[in-house]
């Protein structure tokens, strides 16, 4: 699959987020290793703590629907600057996913591309819990 039809799930998924709080409408795709796409957007709530990225509501569908390993995710959001996924959802792509491949794009282009690894550079993970 091509990276612009990852995007293009993402940026479709986007369309879903339920964001009335913050306008700031995420969507995510995450490609598993035998080629399906399964996507996310974030959901907000009154609560505003209980709300969830998009690339974390993807991993747990994924995960949820069997899919255990993954390839790569894209990330798109409106804006100019790359919106890279937040700390917790670092971890949880972390946990399930390993080192993906990390694709973000707004509404019209790709902005950033680079690895989990990246952006977590000393994971806390099993390896650790020995
Ligand atoms: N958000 C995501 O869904 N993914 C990101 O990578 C960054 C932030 C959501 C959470 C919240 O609903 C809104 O964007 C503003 O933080």
């Amino acid at each position: 699959m091509s990276d612009s039809e990852l995007v293009a799930a993402a940026r479709k998924a986007r369309r879903h987020a339920r964001a009335d709080y913050s306008r700031f409408r995420v969507g995510a795709a995450l490609e598993t290793s035998s080629g399906t796409i399964v996507t996310g957007c974030n959901i907000e709530n009154a609560t505003y703590g209980l709300t969830i990225c998009a690339e974390r509501v993807a991993m747990f569908k994924a995960l949820s629907e069997g899919h255990r390993r993954f390839r790569r995710v894209a990330v798109v959001a409106d804006t100019a600057a790359p919106t890279p996924p937040c700390g917790p959802c670092r971890q949880i792509l972390w946990e399930f996913g390993g080192d993906l491949e990390v694709v973000l794009a707004n509404l019209r282009r790709e902005t950033g591309r680079m690895r989990l690894s990246d952006l977590l550079p000393l994971p806390f993970d099993r390896r650790l819990l020995k």
